[in-house]
């Protein structure tokens, strides 16, 4: 089941995710957090960032698992999302280094490294609370139209669409990675919450598209519609 929030303002869908983010921690306070790269979490983290500072929260105990990593990136590599998520959360917070995730995309054997990943979201007891943002295709994750809901973590081919939307991060075209490790749709589906961030006029299409309930593997993010606790955060 979906619950939708419609805001005004970027700043309030970030305010509200982080009232999510903070309820959960306050309950559980060693919570598996799934967490997401983009624009739209960044102010999400900017004020989680600030809760934690204030010491309002606290990530001592968390655990976290990011979405999806390019494969050939790195963490010191300035555009992998290891380094997003350092510069924007991680090195912010009180949340132990040893216990902060991304799929390894140095990785030499891939089909491995996703079978790693897979297996330590398992051991971790699972996700409890997971962060999504939405592709203008409808992708979740890296899993791009197409992606069967069945499936696990793994490595995909970047549709153009989403080359083209994640172009700003990258200097020169031919610089935008062709491939991904991500969460597959049965990774995400197995989270206990979910939480959705889609804002602004570009997403407006994709937002309309998953509110129209039609579930197909052609719009990855309609499986949505199966899972039990689902919170979309939306506006434009
Ligand atoms: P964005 O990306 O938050 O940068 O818009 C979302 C996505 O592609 O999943």
């Amino acid at each position: 089941m979906i619950a939708w929030i419609k805001v005004s303002s970027y700043e309030q869908m970030s305010e509200i995710a982080a009232d999510i983010f903070t309820e959960q921690l306050a309950k559980k306070p060693d919570s598996v957090l799934g967490l997401a790269t983009g624009g739209s979490p960044l102010g999400f983290y900017k004020e989680m960032v600030r809760r934690c500072q204030a010491e309002e929260i606290s990530f001592a105990r968390a655990t976290t698992f990011n979405l999806d990593e390019y494969v050939g990136k790195g963490s010191g590599d300035a555009t992998s999302y290891h380094k997003f998520m350092c510069r924007n959360l991680f090195r912010q917070i009180d949340l132990p280094e040893t216990r902060h995730h991304l799929p390894d995309g140095l990785a030499e054997d891939l089909a491995a490294e996703c079978v790693r990943y897979e297996k330590l979201i398992e051991a971790s007891g699972g996700i409890d609370l997971q962060l999504l943002g939405i592709g203008v295709n409808g992708h979740i994750g890296f899993n791009e139209p197409g992606s069967r809901f069945d499936s696990r973590t793994q490595v995909i081919e970047l549709t153009e669409a989403t080359r083209k939307s994640n172009a700003r991060y990258f200097e020169k075209e031919e610089d935008i990675p062709a491939k991904a490790i991500t969460m597959g749709i049965e990774t995400i589906m197995s989270a206990r919450k979910i939480v959705l961030l889609a804002f602004g006029a570009n997403k407006t299409d994709a937002v309309e598209r998953l509110k129209s309930g039609a579930v197909t593997e052609e719009f990855p993010a309609s499986v949505l519609h199966k899972h039990p606790h689902v919170t979309v955060i939306y506006g434009k």
